[in-house]
């Protein structure tokens, strides 16, 4: 009877087999030349590179990818196969998928941790891979490393929020701590933006039903675009990204001023594109900023780029097919100088006036919350004229002012007294 060895299957690699592992500073230099030569051919080279190390004998590439999603996971699992013939699914649990290189016997399961591991981390904005090996990688290994990499840079170019963020608008989750609590005064506002805008958002059913039961041909009465007017730094930005918050939808911030710019001469398919992005999103708010870089009548002499936008924009404004969960704000500080067609495209506007004295008092409780009753009314009688934000400047400064004194007159900490608050006042009065 003839005995099989079983020696040439235990994981420590023959001469042989360790002949054909890479050593990693090549392996380093060939992997990172044929992944930036991948990003650079696809345009996407703005792309994070996978990170690439050794530490404690052990190889590591890991990269980042979108939410990682059933079929993304099969395509990963089917390109492991392909290059890693025996494997077993060491996790898969929700959010954590391993898998780990079996033994060349695969029934010994000595040191088999040592041998190539894929894991996949899901998060919930994005997800994680990462390839790990004690020791060297074989040339198998690294070009799987490689196409796992290119699957998730395609996944990538998909995601929505990559491509708003090459177009030069940013998605922001939604933030659930920040509350209207946060903007002192203005209920009105407030009353106005639940109505108008987070009834809609939160019930569509509902005002869609009742559209269907007043029209002979349905179309949707839900607001799909509200504007937001009023003078510089009065919380229109801050109202929106509570909207989000409170209807839990991703906040999608566009300045329409540097988009212009950044992408001049191609910005009306990039506004486009940016609304399709959104779409694919399933549901958001849109936040247009500084839409006065529009502004100009038809009838003025108007760059042909920007009457390109503002094309688009009319006709996305006037989109019938936009998800039930899809709002887009506008805002701006010089709603006069608007063009007409444009303003006619807002269901509504929301006017965000310059505080009273209560609401200037209540400003300053709001970011000196040191300071007594009397003390605000005090400053909020003596600030006509300032918004939220020169209010809040004024507090930050008078906080700067006195760490300063603190740290040189070596006192104990404590919140600056009233005094100090009056004084910034006085000096922001006169320097403005
Ligand atoms: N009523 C308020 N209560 C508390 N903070 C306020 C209030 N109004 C404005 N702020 C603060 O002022 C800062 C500027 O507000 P925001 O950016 O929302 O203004 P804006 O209307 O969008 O201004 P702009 O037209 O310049 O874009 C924010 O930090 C905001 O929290
Ligand atoms: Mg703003």
């Amino acid at each position: 009877m003839t005995r099989i060895s079983m020696e040439n299957d235990d994981r420590k690699p023959r001469p042989a087999e360790e002949a054909h592992l890479i050593p990693y500073d090549r392996m380093k230099e060939q992997f990172e030349k044929e992944v930036l030569g991948f990003l650079e051919k696809k345009g996407a080279e703005d792309m994070t590179p996978p990170q690439v190390s050794f530490e404690k004998g052990a190889t590591r590439i890991h990269f980042a990818t979108p939410p990682i999603t059933p079929g993304m996971l099969i395509d990963f699992v089917l390109i492991i196969k392909k290059y890693i013939t025996h494997l077993r699914v060491h996790s898969f649990d929700s959010g954590y998928y391993a898998f780990q290189a079996l033994n060349r016997n695969v029934f010994k399961t000595e040191n088999i941790l040592d041998n190539c591991k894929v894991e996949f981390f899901v998060l919930s904005t994005t997800s994680r891979v990462e390839i790990s090996k004690k020791g060297n990688l074989s040339q198998e290994e690294i070009n799987m490393a490689v196409e796992l990499f290119r699957r998730a840079v395609s996944a990538t170019r998909q995601d929505p929020a990559f491509r708003l963020r090459a177009l030069g608008a940013s998605m922001v989750e939604p933030d659930r701590d920040l509350t209207w609590d946060y903007i002192a005064g203005y209920e009105e506002v407030k009353r106005n933006i639940r109505e108008s805008v987070i009834l809609p958002l939160q019930n569509p059913d509902m005002y869609d039903s009742i559209a269907r039961m007043t029209r002979k041909v349905f179309e949707t009465n839900r607001p799909r675009a509200i504007l937001f007017d009023g003078p510089p730094g009065v919380g229109k930005t801050t109202a929106a990204r509570i909207i989000a918050g409170e209807s839990d939808l991703p906040l999608v911030y566009v300045p329409v001023e540097s988009i212009m710019s950044k992408w001049y001469g191609q910005s009306s398919q990039n506004l486009s594109q940016i609304f399709d992005a959104c779409e694919d999103l399933g549901g958001a708010i849109i936040f247009l900023d500084e839409i006065d870089s529009l502004a100009g009548s038809r009838d003025q002499n108007m760059f042909e780029a920007t009457r390109q936008i503002l094309s688009v924009l009319l006709r996305r404004l006037d989109g019938i097919d936009a998800a039930a969960s899809t709002i887009t704000i506008g805002a701006t500080n010089r709603k006069n100088d608007l063009d007409h067609a444009l303003i006619s495209r807002f269901d509504q506007t929301v006017y965000f006036p310059l505080p009273n004295a209560a609401e200037r008092a209540a400003i300053f409780g709001n970011y000196a919350k040191n300071l007594g009753e009397a003390e605000c009314s005090h400053l909020g009688d003596r600030s006509e004229g300032l918004s939220g934000r020169n209010i809040k400047d004024i507090c930050e400064f008078t906080e700067r002012r006195w760490a300063r004194k603190v740290l040189v007159k070596n006192l104990e900490p404590a919140a600056p007294p009233f005094d100090f608050y009056r004084h910034t006042l006085r000096i922001w009065k006169e320097t403005k």
